[in-house]
């Protein structure tokens, strides 16, 4: 590896688009800061990265991430405080699956403290970008993409590995209508359904589609070779309650191993509630549901947050949920969440970089 944080070249714009930004109504992804990171990688080592204006990439036609879809990605979210403090939650978190991403998908990886360093350097630099706004925060999009101009199947031997940043407001801006899927797959065992691989979620277009069409914002997939057990949403992993129980599908090679599932569980265990992280099937929901000790469901992500889902559909059939102001778990998780990611709790569990 040649790339050291110290070697990173940076270009910065002579013109900010910063004061062109509606700060009170940032939709999610539409709006770029003005930087972006880019390394390359070829003959076997990382060149040296650099820093530079958000712009558009030149690739030839013949790219292979264009045709065969070798690419991979991360979300993660950078906050601010009125004091100009800057927070990144959990960023090992996603360094670490970004590795795990690039070995399925045959990439070369980066070191996770470099990987980190990358974020912490160009969030830094943009960090007038971070809305300071209730729910709004950064947006961080890292990827890898694969650019061998060769159209024949092989793992490519060039990458480029970029970082770039959006202020965002909320990605569900209310409570999600869902559709148990059971005709359509997201993963299989032994399939990439663990990897953030950009395929997994190509294909779950049409089925979502389907499921927008009759109208469910999101779907819940389940097992590919059954249908029998609840996975994750595709946007965000799920969580329930019944009862007093929080239950969430255990992570799987089909399931990605979400960072705000895994932390909403360790608040959960550290409040003292029963937690089961383990295989769900969809018949105990609906069968909570239709007794009402369903008390509470959301979905669980970066860029999701806590989403409250509202309505589950199976089968045809549409199950209310309580009203979201009545739900104490989520609303309270999403609270704690919120003045954590700010740095105004204590920082308990030592999941705050700050800087
Ligand atoms: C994230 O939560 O960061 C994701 O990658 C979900 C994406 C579909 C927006």
């Amino acid at each position: 590896m040649s790339t050291e944080l110290m070697d990173l070249n940076i270009t910065k714009v002579e013109q900010s688009k910063i004061e062109s930004v509606d700060w009170e109504n940032l939709p999610f992804g539409r709006v770029f800061s003005d930087h972006m990171l880019i390394m390359d990688y070829e003959n076997g080592a990382w060149n040296k990265p650099t820093i530079q204006p958000f712009e558009n990439l030149s690739l030839t036609p013949a790219t292979s991430v264009l045709h065969y879809g070798q690419t991979i990605f991360e979300g993660m979210k950078a906050y601010r405080n009125k004091e100009d403090e800057v927070f990144l939650f959990r960023p090992e978190q996603n360094a670490k699956r970004f590795n795990q991403s690039a070995v399925r998908m045959c990439m070369p990886t980066i070191p996770e403290d470099t990987f980190v360093d990358f974020i912490k350097a160009l969030v830094d630099l943009d960090r007038q970008w971070i809305p300071t706004k209730e729910g709004y925060s950064m947006y961080i999009r890292p990827f890898m993409i694969a650019t061998d101009p060769y159209v024949g199947i092989r793992p490519s031997s060039t990458y480029k590995f970029m970082i770039f940043t959006c202020p965002v407001g909320s990605y569900y801006t209310e409570p999600v209508r869902v559709k148990i899927e059971t005709e359509f797959t997201r993963a299989a065992h032994g399939g990439t359904g663990a990897a953030k691989a950009g395929g997994n979620y190509a294909a779950s277009l049409y089925p979502a589609k389907i499921a927008q069409e009759q109208g469910y914002q999101q779907l819940i997939w389940t097992d590919a070779k059954e249908h029998k057990y609840i996975e994750e949403a595709g946007t965000m992993n799920v969580v329930f309650q019944i009862g007093n129980k929080i239950l969430t599908p255990r992570s799987s090679d089909t399931i990605l191993d979400g960072v705000t599932r895994k932390s909403v569980v360790e608040i959960a265990k550290d409040w003292g509630l029963e937690v089961e992280e383990r295989k769900i099937t969809v018949e105990e929901i609906i069968i909570a549901a239709k007794n009402n000790e369903l008390v509470d469901a959301f979905g669980a992500g970066t860029a999701a947050t806590i989403a409250p889902i509202k309505t589950i559909n199976f089968e045809g059939v549409d199950y209310e949920l309580p009203a979201v102001e009545n739900r104490d778990f989520s609303n309270k998780v999403l609270s704690y969440l919120n003045d954590y990611k700010h740095g105004s709790t204590e920082d308990k569990f030592n999941w705050i970089l700050k800087f």
